[in-house]
């Protein structure tokens, strides 16, 4: 364990709400706007007519985004500075919804399955608790829906953050990494360091499967080279990892 302390993430991240929606919404975020946006949008494909379950959603813009074609989208986030901002800059919109929960909570809330797609963008790595996570968005998800999730790359992400001590990285352990927040064109970090629940790759397919999705692609995003000059560093390997699943069949 690289932390023995557990952290509280949904403190992490209320702290951390305000500055990192101003970062989103500059586009000063390289990844989040070039690489991790389109991929999502690439996996989920043609929302129109559909009703989304955004998991984690952040300060919302990813679900108000995704609001401009679909029927509805719905984020859920437990934290509660990230849903106040969610609902101040975008809650105006008819068919977006915002509620400050776990998505292990709002499910238990709901009896039925209620959406024809799930995302997860960078959401799931900072959960604690990934298989009662993923049980719970099969739970509320139609037969067969479309669930698309990006993480940060469990094979590369020690590298990415200079974490070369096996002391600090063990990639076959379930482990916390405290890291800061640092994002390619703005220097200083978000004031609270956040944690990834690092998880080796086989953990993500046996949970998901183990819930009843099945995994139909992997993608592992890179810029293209007009985006990679954008960034001050070359990207030496990939940095996120990108799965589409097909959700439990009911
Ligand atoms: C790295 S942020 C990503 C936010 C947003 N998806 C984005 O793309 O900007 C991770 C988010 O996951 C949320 N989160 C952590 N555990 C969660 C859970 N159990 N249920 C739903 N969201 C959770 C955090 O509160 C945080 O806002």
């Amino acid at each position: 364990m690289v932390n023995p302390r557990f952290p509280d993430t949904v403190a992490e991240w209320n702290e951390n709400a305000l500055l990192r929606h101003r970062q989103i919404i500059s586009g000063n975020d390289l990844s989040y706007e070039k690489i991790l946006v389109p991929t999502i949008f690439q996996l989920v494909g043609d929302a129109s007519g559909k009703t989304i379950l955004d998991v984690g959603c952040g300060d919302g813009d990813l679900a108000a985004r995704l609001a401009d074609n679909a029927k509805k989208v719905v984020g859920v986030d437990p934290a509660g500075k990230m849903i106040e901002i969610a609902h101040r800059e975008y809650g105006h919109r008819k068919n977006v919804e915002f509620v400050n929960n776990t998505i292990e909570a709002y499910s238990e809330s709901k009896s039925a399955s209620l959406y024809d797609v799930a995302i997860a963008n960078m959401s799931l790595m900072s959960a604690p608790n990934l298989d009662r996570v993923i049980e719970s968005i099969g739970s509320i998800l139609k037969s067969e829906a479309i669930f698309a999730a990006t993480i940060t790359h469990p094979f590369f992400w020690n590298f990415y953050k200079h974490l070369k001590d096996p002391e600090e990285f063990d990639y076959s352990q379930e482990h916390i990494q405290r890291t800061p927040f640092v994002i390619s064109l703005y220097d200083e970090p978000l004031p609270s360091e956040t944690t990834v629940f690092h998880r080796p790759l086989g953990t993500y397919t046996e949970i998901f499967t183990r819930h009843g999705f099945r995994i139909e692609q992997i993608l592992e995003p890179v810029p293209n080279p007009d985006v990679e000059r954008l960034y001050p560093e070359p990207w030496l390997f990939p940095r996120f990892l990108a799965f589409k699943c097909t959700g439990p069949k009911k």
